[in-house]
């Protein structure tokens, strides 16, 4: 096996341990509880698959620009954020230059900085300070350092730690005119409490970006979006191989902004389950991270152990010891009723 490890289910790892897919609920991705709206079905049931897609993406990015409130030049569409990271990684690092990251958080930042021939640097969160990091202190590296790239992911995945807008300011302050923050808001839509970030973009060193896998519940038709100055839009779109967003992407992403009630109740689900989750957690001795996202961090000491005690008890959950955390998995949010499976699971596993 190759890359970055990931949640979601692996079908050959579910074959050799003789469960169905169908029969295994996926607590490892991060998405919309409710899954994917009706009116994305329809609309994709529909789609015209013969042509080429439109490769500017007009329509798409004219509809997230009514939204957002910026102008279609600032908008970038990608294969899901994943490929936007790595484009941008390759567009901003020349071998050598300094890419600093907010740890422990999302592997892809890593890869993409690494295969750019970025020069790695971490800011690394402690469990003592419930991963928090101490904004001062980081302020002051990144002044020091002078990266090219900073990779921050608020809500962070997987510590579900949420930075307020003064302390993402006094970041994107530091960073200054020598290089660009980027700001990953893949798990903003589905927080309880929210800040717009777009007006960040006022500085000219930000870059935002936006996974619509998560909300809408798109994780299979893979699309994101970047948000940022014409400059980077252009230097990062013209390392983008043609037609990259295809037309069931484009399709279910016009749809999907038009059904922004359903990311709302998705919204809703997360914060009741999230509630019944961390209750429950905490009945079982279970130390959990305060999260600000659809997904909670636990501390069960052995996670590979525990991954796979309930996986056979078919409940996929993310092992985080790829993010440096061997203690702890990470545990998506879904509705009520798949959480009592879970939290039934658990309880099996625990008592062996
Ligand atoms: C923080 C973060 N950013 C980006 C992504 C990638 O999302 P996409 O599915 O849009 O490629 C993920 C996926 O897990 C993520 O956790």
């Amino acid at each position: 096996m190759i890359g970055t490890v990931h949640g979601g289910l692996d079908i050959g790892e579910l074959r050799s341990l003789g469960l169905n897919p169908d029969e295994v609920l996926d607590f490892s991705s991060n998405i919309n509880p409710l899954g994917i709206s009706a009116k994305v079905k329809q609309a994709v049931g529909e789609a015209d698959l013969s042509s080429y897609p439109d490769r500017h993406c007009l329509t798409l990015r004219e509809a997230i620009a009514d939204r957002a409130g910026v102008g279609i030049e600032n908008l970038l569409m990608g294969n899901g954020s994943t490929e936007l990271i790595h484009l941008l990684a390759r567009a901003c690092l020349k071998p050598g230059d300094r890419c600093l990251i907010f740890t422990p958080t999302f592997g892809e930042y890593e890869a993409a900085a690494v295969m750019a021939g970025g020069e790695l640097y971490t800011l690394e969160a402690s469990e003592r300070d419930g991963f928090q990091w101490s904004i001062d202190p980081a302020s002051n590296t990144i002044r020091e350092l002078r990266p090219r790239l900073v990779f921050l992911c608020n809500p962070n995945n997987p510590t579900g730690v949420y930075l307020e807008r003064d302390a993402v300011e006094q970041i994107v302050d530091a960073v200054g005119a020598h290089g660009l923050l980027v700001l990953d808001d893949a798990y903003a839509g589905l927080s309880g409490h929210q800040w717009d970030s777009t007006p960040l973009l006022g500085h000219g060193n930000v870059v935002i970006l936006h996974s619509m896998t998560k909300d809408h519940a798109l994780a299979g038709v893979r699309l994101g979006y970047l948000m940022a100055s014409p400059d980077v839009i252009t230097k990062v779109g013209g390392l983008q191989p043609a037609w990259s967003v295809n037309t069931v992407a484009q399709t279910a992403g016009l749809a999907a902004l038009q059904d922004e009630a359903h990311v709302t109740a998705g919204r809703h689900a997360v914060q009741e389950s999230k509630a019944y989750l961390h209750a429950e957690l905490n009945d079982l001795g279970i130390p959990a991270n305060a999260s600000a996202a659809n997904f909670i961090l636990a501390k069960v000491g052995d996670a590979p152990g525990l991954r796979s005690a309930l996986l056979r008890r078919g409940i996929a959950v993310r092992d985080c010891t790829s993010f440096g955390l061997p203690q702890f998995v990470r545990i998506a949010v879904r509705r009520r009723d798949e959480c009592v499976r879970l939290v039934s699971a658990l309880k099996e596993a625990l008592a062996k």
